[in-house]
């Protein structure tokens, strides 16, 4: 197992739309350890494949406080929603900022699991706004890009200016 990099707004390679997983294999099974690995370090309550650079339809989401419910969506697609509801969102992608966002209150989703079942799961609150979030994530969408431009140019500056004192340390 292994905690992988992850990619930072606003890196352009986090607007790559993610393309179907084929076939679960052992590569996939161990790209998903991974994934949740480097999410628990962090911590984190999801992540795309997106963000580690890997460009497949794969997230994990744990929302428990105690870290022992992990899922995994493998080509996951919101069949059903509904609703709306606003809540500040923060994103590893973007260290540092939350802000708030719209999205449905509650969403019906259809995925496979990590051994290649069909499952379809609904979800309300914290886990529907992050499965929202990491769906987006696999359609190559940040969620900055809800916010206003004046807003994205703010942290865009901030983000930079992050990197650029890390790389000169
Ligand atoms: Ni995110």
């Amino acid at each position: 197992m292994a905690v992988l990099p992850i990619l930072r707004f606003p890196d352009p390679k986090l607007h790559t739309k993610a393309a179907p997983v084929l076939v679960i294999d052992d590569s996939i099974r161990q790209l998903i350890h991974d994934m949740a690995q480097t999410m628990y370090q962090k911590p984190g309550i999801g992540l795309a494949a997106t963000q580690v650079d890997v460009h497949k339809r794969i997230a994990v989401i744990d929302v428990s406080e105690d870290h022992n419910d992990l899922r995994v969506f493998i080509n996951a697609e919101i069949i059903e929603k509904s609703g709306e509801c606003e809540n500040e969102e923060g994103c590893l992608s973007v260290p540092g900022v939350t802000e708030k966002v719209k999205r449905a209150e509650w969403v019906k989703v259809r995925a496979l699991n990590e051994k290649g079942e069909p499952f379809e799961l609904e979800a309300d609150g914290l886990l529907a706004i992050c499965i929202q979030h990491e769906l987006d994530h696999l359609d190559g969408k940040v969620f900055v890009q809800y916010l206003s431009r004046l807003k994205q140019n703010r942290i865009r500056s901030k983000l930079l200016k992050q990197r650029e004192e890390e790389t000169s340390a």
